[in-house]
Protein backbone atom coordinates (compact mmCIF):
# COMPACT_ATOMS: atom_id res chain seq x y z
CA UNK A 1 0.00 0.00 0.00
CA UNK A 2 1.03 3.66 -0.70
CA UNK A 3 2.05 5.60 2.08
CA UNK A 4 0.27 8.38 1.29
CA UNK A 5 -3.52 9.34 -0.81
CA UNK A 6 -3.40 11.14 -2.97
CA UNK A 7 -5.94 14.76 -3.07
CA UNK A 8 -6.88 15.46 -6.42
CA UNK A 9 -9.60 18.35 -6.74
CA UNK A 10 -12.29 17.85 -9.45
CA UNK A 11 -14.80 19.72 -11.09
CA UNK A 12 -18.36 18.74 -9.50
CA UNK A 13 -19.88 19.39 -12.72
CA UNK A 14 -17.05 18.99 -15.82
CA UNK A 15 -14.38 16.47 -14.33
CA UNK A 16 -10.98 16.35 -16.06
CA UNK A 17 -11.34 13.52 -18.08
CA UNK A 18 -7.58 12.85 -17.47
CA UNK A 19 -8.03 12.70 -14.32
CA UNK A 20 -10.74 10.22 -14.20
CA UNK A 21 -8.69 8.17 -16.43
CA UNK A 22 -5.91 8.06 -13.79
CA UNK A 23 -8.37 7.27 -11.03
CA UNK A 24 -10.22 4.56 -13.46
CA UNK A 25 -7.06 2.83 -13.90
CA UNK A 26 -5.82 2.95 -10.65
CA UNK A 27 -9.39 0.99 -9.72
CA UNK A 28 -9.14 -0.86 -12.53
CA UNK A 29 -5.54 -1.97 -11.61
CA UNK A 30 -7.02 -3.32 -7.97
CA UNK A 31 -6.34 0.40 -6.03
CA UNK A 32 -9.29 1.64 -3.84
CA UNK A 33 -10.19 5.60 -4.31
CA UNK A 34 -12.68 7.51 -2.71
CA UNK A 35 -14.76 9.94 -4.61
CA UNK A 36 -17.95 12.11 -4.10
CA UNK A 37 -21.40 10.83 -4.99
CA UNK A 38 -24.71 12.85 -4.47
CA UNK A 39 -25.20 10.94 -1.14
CA UNK A 40 -22.04 10.91 0.93
CA UNK A 41 -18.35 10.16 0.20
CA UNK A 42 -18.06 6.74 -0.94
CA UNK A 43 -14.48 4.33 -0.80
CA UNK A 44 -14.55 2.50 -4.12
CA UNK A 45 -12.70 -0.79 -5.48
CA UNK A 46 -13.31 -2.61 -8.85
CA UNK A 47 -16.42 -4.83 -7.67
CA UNK A 48 -15.30 -7.50 -10.14
CA UNK A 49 -11.85 -8.05 -8.26
CA UNK A 50 -12.16 -9.78 -4.69
CA UNK A 51 -8.63 -8.99 -3.45
CA UNK A 52 -9.37 -5.13 -4.17
CA UNK A 53 -13.00 -5.08 -2.54
CA UNK A 54 -11.14 -7.59 0.48
CA UNK A 55 -8.78 -4.25 0.94
CA UNK A 56 -12.02 -2.07 1.67
CA UNK A 57 -13.10 -4.47 4.52
CA UNK A 58 -9.49 -4.52 5.92
CA UNK A 59 -8.81 -0.34 5.85
CA UNK A 60 -11.95 0.60 6.73
CA UNK A 61 -12.38 -2.01 10.30
CA UNK A 62 -15.74 -3.11 8.26
CA UNK A 63 -17.35 -6.37 9.66
CA UNK A 64 -16.91 -9.11 6.80
CA UNK A 65 -21.10 -10.02 6.79
CA UNK A 66 -21.33 -6.94 5.87
CA UNK A 67 -22.54 -6.64 1.85
CA UNK A 68 -21.34 -3.51 -0.41
CA UNK A 69 -23.35 -1.32 -2.61
CA UNK A 70 -22.33 -2.00 -6.64
CA UNK A 71 -22.55 1.29 -8.30
CA UNK A 72 -22.85 1.77 -11.83
CA UNK A 73 -22.85 3.86 -14.42
CA UNK A 74 -25.76 2.78 -17.21
CA UNK A 75 -29.00 0.01 -16.24
CA UNK A 76 -26.97 -2.49 -18.85
CA UNK A 77 -24.36 -3.78 -16.40
CA UNK A 78 -26.51 -3.75 -14.00
CA UNK A 79 -28.92 -6.22 -15.85
CA UNK A 80 -25.59 -8.16 -15.60
CA UNK A 81 -24.94 -8.24 -12.00
CA UNK A 82 -28.12 -9.80 -11.39
CA UNK A 83 -29.94 -13.53 -12.27
CA UNK A 84 -33.36 -11.51 -12.79
CA UNK A 85 -34.80 -8.22 -12.85
CA UNK A 86 -38.03 -8.57 -10.27
CA UNK A 87 -41.24 -6.66 -11.05
CA UNK A 88 -41.30 -2.79 -10.38
CA UNK A 89 -37.30 -2.74 -10.74
CA UNK A 90 -37.29 -1.14 -14.49
CA UNK A 91 -40.04 1.35 -12.72
CA UNK A 92 -37.86 2.70 -9.82
CA UNK A 93 -35.14 3.11 -12.11
CA UNK A 94 -36.97 5.07 -14.45
CA UNK A 95 -38.06 7.00 -11.57
CA UNK A 96 -35.02 7.32 -9.41
CA UNK A 97 -31.42 6.63 -11.22
CA UNK A 98 -29.11 8.09 -11.75
CA UNK A 99 -30.34 8.76 -7.45
CA UNK A 100 -30.01 7.78 -3.87
CA UNK A 101 -31.62 4.69 -4.56
CA UNK A 102 -29.90 1.51 -3.87
CA UNK A 103 -32.03 -2.10 -5.54
CA UNK A 104 -31.07 -5.20 -3.84
CA UNK A 105 -31.73 -7.67 -6.62
CA UNK A 106 -30.64 -11.57 -6.96
CA UNK A 107 -26.99 -11.56 -7.45
CA UNK A 108 -25.62 -13.14 -10.70
CA UNK A 109 -22.76 -15.83 -10.20
CA UNK A 110 -19.74 -12.83 -11.59
CA UNK A 111 -20.28 -10.83 -8.72
CA UNK A 112 -17.57 -12.14 -5.93
CA UNK A 113 -18.40 -13.26 -2.66
CA UNK A 114 -16.63 -10.45 -1.10
CA UNK A 115 -18.85 -7.71 -2.34
CA UNK A 116 -22.48 -9.63 -1.38
CA UNK A 117 -20.49 -11.22 2.18
CA UNK A 118 -22.12 -14.39 1.17
CA UNK A 119 -25.70 -13.68 0.85
CA UNK A 120 -27.49 -14.25 -2.62
CA UNK A 121 -28.69 -10.54 -3.07
CA UNK A 122 -26.58 -7.79 -4.34
CA UNK A 123 -27.30 -3.43 -4.12
CA UNK A 124 -26.50 -1.78 -6.90
CA UNK A 125 -27.16 1.81 -7.41
CA UNK A 126 -26.56 4.81 -10.28
CA UNK A 127 -25.21 7.87 -8.63
CA UNK A 128 -26.43 10.96 -9.61
CA UNK A 129 -23.08 12.62 -9.69
CA UNK A 130 -20.60 13.46 -12.85
CA UNK A 131 -17.48 12.77 -10.81
CA UNK A 132 -19.05 9.16 -9.97
CA UNK A 133 -20.52 8.21 -12.83
CA UNK A 134 -17.43 9.98 -14.86
CA UNK A 135 -15.20 7.60 -12.77
CA UNK A 136 -17.07 4.86 -13.29
CA UNK A 137 -16.97 5.15 -17.15
CA UNK A 138 -13.32 5.48 -16.97
CA UNK A 139 -12.42 2.85 -14.80
CA UNK A 140 -14.62 0.28 -17.56
CA UNK A 141 -15.81 -1.58 -14.56
CA UNK A 142 -18.72 -1.33 -11.80
CA UNK A 143 -17.66 -0.01 -8.62
CA UNK A 144 -18.36 -2.03 -5.23
CA UNK A 145 -18.40 1.09 -2.46
CA UNK A 146 -19.53 1.95 0.94
CA UNK A 147 -19.41 5.01 2.27
CA UNK A 148 -15.59 6.32 2.61
CA UNK A 149 -15.63 6.56 6.80
CA UNK A 150 -13.94 4.03 9.48
CA UNK A 151 -16.38 1.67 10.65
CA UNK A 152 -18.78 2.96 12.58
CA UNK A 153 -17.75 6.67 12.40
CA UNK A 154 -20.06 8.54 10.77
CA UNK A 155 -20.60 8.96 6.68
CA UNK A 156 -17.95 11.83 5.04
CA UNK A 157 -19.49 14.19 3.13
CA UNK A 158 -16.30 16.08 2.35
CA UNK A 159 -13.13 14.78 1.40
CA UNK A 160 -11.49 16.25 4.15
CA UNK A 161 -13.89 13.83 6.41
CA UNK A 162 -12.29 11.12 4.38
CA UNK A 163 -8.75 12.07 4.66
CA UNK A 164 -9.46 12.55 8.70
CA UNK A 165 -10.41 9.07 9.03
CA UNK A 166 -8.50 7.20 5.95
CA UNK A 167 -5.37 9.47 5.12
CA UNK A 168 -2.41 6.68 4.27
CA UNK A 169 -4.51 3.99 3.72
CA UNK A 170 -6.01 4.55 0.12
CA UNK A 171 -4.67 5.65 -2.68
CA UNK A 172 -6.87 8.37 -3.96
CA UNK A 173 -9.61 10.84 -2.72
CA UNK A 174 -11.19 12.89 -5.41
CA UNK A 175 -12.82 15.88 -4.22
CA UNK A 176 -15.71 17.65 -5.79
CA UNK A 177 -16.72 19.89 -2.86
CA UNK A 178 -19.36 18.49 -0.28
CA UNK A 179 -22.14 16.05 -1.08
CA UNK A 180 -25.62 17.48 -1.31
CA UNK A 181 -28.22 14.75 -0.12
CA UNK A 182 -25.87 14.04 3.14
CA UNK A 183 -27.08 10.83 4.34
CA UNK A 184 -27.12 7.33 2.44
CA UNK A 185 -29.24 6.16 -0.32
CA UNK A 186 -32.25 4.14 0.45
CA UNK A 187 -31.48 0.54 0.13
CA UNK A 188 -35.07 -1.29 -1.19
CA UNK A 189 -35.17 -4.89 -1.09
CA UNK A 190 -36.59 -6.22 -4.59
CA UNK A 191 -36.15 -9.83 -3.56
CA UNK A 192 -39.31 -10.52 -1.84
CA UNK A 193 -42.82 -10.34 -2.74
CA UNK A 194 -43.24 -6.99 -1.17
CA UNK A 195 -40.43 -4.22 -1.61
CA UNK A 196 -39.18 -3.79 2.12
CA UNK A 197 -37.00 -0.60 2.76
CA UNK A 198 -34.04 -2.07 4.51
CA UNK A 199 -32.41 1.35 5.15
CA UNK A 200 -34.81 4.70 4.72
CA UNK A 201 -32.09 7.61 2.94
CA UNK A 202 -32.56 9.82 -0.25
CA UNK A 203 -35.53 9.09 -1.43
CA UNK A 204 -38.50 8.78 0.92
CA UNK A 205 -41.29 5.51 1.26
CA UNK A 206 -43.68 8.17 0.47
CA UNK A 207 -41.74 8.69 -3.24
CA UNK A 208 -41.28 4.80 -3.67
CA UNK A 209 -45.19 3.76 -2.83
CA UNK A 210 -45.86 6.99 -5.67
CA UNK A 211 -44.10 4.42 -8.16
CA UNK A 212 -44.62 0.96 -7.41
CA UNK A 213 -47.54 1.17 -4.48
CA UNK A 214 -47.13 -0.63 -1.01
CA UNK A 215 -43.93 -0.53 0.31
CA UNK A 216 -42.83 -1.89 3.56
CA UNK A 217 -40.45 -1.06 6.46
CA UNK A 218 -38.10 -3.59 7.85
CA UNK A 219 -38.56 -4.33 11.62
CA UNK A 220 -34.63 -4.06 11.87
CA UNK A 221 -35.09 -0.20 10.93
CA UNK A 222 -34.28 1.39 14.26
CA UNK A 223 -34.76 -2.36 16.16
CA UNK A 224 -38.17 -1.90 16.18
CA UNK A 225 -39.09 -5.41 17.07
CA UNK A 226 -36.06 -6.09 19.57
CA UNK A 227 -35.33 -9.40 21.02
CA UNK A 228 -35.12 -12.62 18.49
CA UNK A 229 -35.34 -10.41 14.93
CA UNK A 230 -32.56 -10.91 12.86
CA UNK A 231 -32.00 -8.10 10.45
CA UNK A 232 -31.96 -8.24 6.92
CA UNK A 233 -29.59 -5.64 6.03
CA UNK A 234 -26.59 -7.04 7.73
CA UNK A 235 -25.50 -3.34 8.07
CA UNK A 236 -28.57 -2.76 10.29
CA UNK A 237 -26.72 -4.61 13.49
CA UNK A 238 -24.23 -2.57 14.03
CA UNK A 239 -23.69 0.51 16.27
CA UNK A 240 -23.21 3.65 13.52
CA UNK A 241 -22.96 6.95 12.42
CA UNK A 242 -21.22 7.56 16.17
CA UNK A 243 -19.65 10.20 17.82
CA UNK A 244 -16.33 9.75 19.76
CA UNK A 245 -18.53 10.72 22.60
CA UNK A 246 -22.05 9.44 24.19
CA UNK A 247 -24.97 10.99 22.09
CA UNK A 248 -28.26 11.46 24.11
CA UNK A 249 -31.41 11.52 21.45
CA UNK A 250 -34.71 12.94 23.05
CA UNK A 251 -37.57 12.69 21.09
CA UNK A 252 -41.57 13.65 20.91
CA UNK A 253 -42.90 17.10 20.89
CA UNK A 254 -40.20 20.08 20.22
CA UNK A 255 -41.23 22.13 23.61
CA UNK A 256 -40.96 19.48 25.55
CA UNK A 257 -37.74 17.68 24.13
CA UNK A 258 -35.96 21.51 24.69
CA UNK A 259 -36.82 21.80 28.18
CA UNK A 260 -35.96 18.02 29.01
CA UNK A 261 -32.93 18.94 26.98
CA UNK A 262 -31.93 21.74 28.91
CA UNK A 263 -32.74 20.02 32.10
CA UNK A 264 -30.30 17.48 31.59
CA UNK A 265 -27.51 19.91 30.49
CA UNK A 266 -27.87 21.22 33.78
CA UNK A 267 -26.96 17.81 35.23
CA UNK A 268 -24.80 16.82 33.20
CA UNK A 269 -23.16 20.56 33.82
CA UNK A 270 -23.26 20.26 37.75
CA UNK A 271 -21.28 16.95 37.32
CA UNK A 272 -18.52 19.08 35.39
CA UNK A 273 -19.05 17.73 32.23
CA UNK A 274 -18.75 19.59 28.60
CA UNK A 275 -21.94 19.30 27.68
CA UNK A 276 -22.63 19.97 23.43
CA UNK A 277 -25.80 20.10 21.87
CA UNK A 278 -27.32 18.99 18.48
CA UNK A 279 -30.28 21.44 18.00
CA UNK A 280 -32.96 22.11 15.71
CA UNK A 281 -32.92 25.92 14.72
CA UNK A 282 -35.83 27.18 16.43
CA UNK A 283 -34.56 26.15 19.75
CA UNK A 284 -30.96 26.53 19.48
CA UNK A 285 -31.38 29.69 21.59
CA UNK A 286 -32.41 27.61 24.50
CA UNK A 287 -29.30 26.43 25.63
CA UNK A 288 -26.62 28.86 27.13
CA UNK A 289 -23.89 27.22 28.92
CA UNK A 290 -23.49 24.71 26.25
CA UNK A 291 -22.00 24.22 23.45
CA UNK A 292 -24.32 24.55 20.39
CA UNK A 293 -24.30 23.06 16.99
CA UNK A 294 -27.28 23.65 14.48
CA UNK A 295 -28.35 20.63 12.13
CA UNK A 296 -31.43 22.90 10.72
CA UNK A 297 -34.80 24.02 10.58
CA UNK A 298 -37.01 21.75 11.74
CA UNK A 299 -39.34 21.99 8.62
CA UNK A 300 -36.75 21.52 6.33
CA UNK A 301 -35.33 18.05 7.37
CA UNK A 302 -33.64 18.19 3.84
CA UNK A 303 -31.27 20.31 5.11
CA UNK A 304 -30.82 18.94 8.26
CA UNK A 305 -29.83 15.87 6.89
CA UNK A 306 -27.09 17.34 4.47
CA UNK A 307 -25.33 18.57 7.59
CA UNK A 308 -26.10 15.78 9.93
CA UNK A 309 -22.71 13.68 9.59
CA UNK A 310 -20.69 17.17 9.48
CA UNK A 311 -22.04 18.30 12.53
CA UNK A 312 -21.36 15.10 14.73
CA UNK A 313 -18.04 15.45 13.32
CA UNK A 314 -18.04 19.25 14.28
CA UNK A 315 -19.32 18.10 18.13
CA UNK A 316 -16.34 15.46 18.44
CA UNK A 317 -14.27 18.52 17.90
CA UNK A 318 -15.71 20.70 20.07
CA UNK A 319 -13.82 18.15 22.90
CA UNK A 320 -17.30 17.67 24.81
CA UNK A 321 -18.08 15.39 26.90
CA UNK A 322 -21.52 14.14 26.08
CA UNK A 323 -23.70 15.10 23.02
CA UNK A 324 -27.49 15.60 23.53
CA UNK A 325 -29.37 15.61 20.56
CA UNK A 326 -32.93 17.03 19.45
CA UNK A 327 -34.90 14.70 17.75
CA UNK A 328 -37.07 15.48 15.04
CA UNK A 329 -40.69 14.31 13.04
CA UNK A 330 -39.69 10.57 11.63
CA UNK A 331 -41.38 11.44 8.47
CA UNK A 332 -40.49 11.81 4.85
CA UNK A 333 -36.37 12.60 5.06
CA UNK A 334 -36.84 13.39 8.25
CA UNK A 335 -37.19 9.20 8.79
CA UNK A 336 -33.76 8.63 7.68
CA UNK A 337 -32.17 11.89 9.68
CA UNK A 338 -33.84 9.41 12.63
CA UNK A 339 -32.45 6.48 11.78
CA UNK A 340 -28.98 7.86 11.69
CA UNK A 341 -29.19 9.50 15.24
CA UNK A 342 -31.31 6.43 16.95
CA UNK A 343 -27.89 4.52 15.82
CA UNK A 344 -25.59 6.80 16.61
CA UNK A 345 -27.34 7.06 20.32
CA UNK A 346 -27.24 3.33 21.00
CA UNK A 347 -29.78 2.48 23.69
CA UNK A 348 -29.76 6.54 25.09
CA UNK A 349 -32.57 7.24 23.82
CA UNK A 350 -35.89 9.62 25.51
CA UNK A 351 -39.37 9.87 24.07
CA UNK A 352 -41.16 13.04 25.61
O1 LIG B 1 -25.43 6.36 -0.48
C1 LIG B 1 -24.88 5.27 -0.32
O2 LIG B 1 -25.52 4.21 -0.36
C2 LIG B 1 -23.37 5.26 -0.07
C3 LIG B 1 -22.68 5.82 -1.31
C4 LIG B 1 -21.19 5.72 -1.24
O3 LIG B 1 -23.18 5.17 -2.46
N1 LIG B 1 -22.92 3.94 0.25
C5 LIG B 1 -23.18 3.33 1.43
O4 LIG B 1 -22.61 2.07 1.58
O5 LIG B 1 -23.82 3.85 2.30
P1 LIG B 1 -22.49 1.37 3.00
O6 LIG B 1 -21.64 0.19 2.74
O7 LIG B 1 -22.02 2.33 4.01
O8 LIG B 1 -23.93 0.86 3.31
C6 LIG B 1 -24.50 -0.19 2.54
C7 LIG B 1 -25.74 -0.72 3.22
C8 LIG B 1 -25.38 -1.58 4.42
O9 LIG B 1 -26.36 -1.35 5.43
C9 LIG B 1 -25.52 -3.00 3.87
O10 LIG B 1 -25.82 -3.94 4.88
C10 LIG B 1 -26.64 -2.85 2.86
O11 LIG B 1 -26.43 -1.57 2.30
N2 LIG B 1 -26.57 -3.85 1.79
C11 LIG B 1 -25.70 -3.91 0.75
N3 LIG B 1 -25.91 -5.02 -0.01
C12 LIG B 1 -26.95 -5.66 0.54
C13 LIG B 1 -27.66 -6.87 0.25
N4 LIG B 1 -27.33 -7.64 -0.79
N5 LIG B 1 -28.70 -7.23 1.05
C14 LIG B 1 -29.05 -6.47 2.10
N6 LIG B 1 -28.42 -5.31 2.45
C15 LIG B 1 -27.40 -4.92 1.69
MG1 LIG C 1 -21.58 3.25 5.79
Amino acid sequence: MEQRTAYWRVDPIKPDPRIMARAGLILRQGGLVAFPTETVYGLGANALDGLAVARIFEVKGRPQDNPLIVHVADRETACRLVRRVPAGAGKLMDAFWPGPLTLVLPAAPVVPRQVTAGLDSVGIRMPDHQVALALIAAAGVPVAAPSANLSGRPSPTTAGHVLQDLNGRIEVVLDAGPAGVGLESTVLDLTGDVPVILRPGGITREELEKVIGEVRVDPGVDGRSGGEFRPRSPGMKYRHYAPRVPLVLVEGEPERVAARLKELAGIYRSRGLRVGVLATAETAGEYNGSRVVVAGPRQDPAAIASRLFAALRQLDELGVDVILAEGIEPRGLGLAVMNRLRRAAGNRIERM
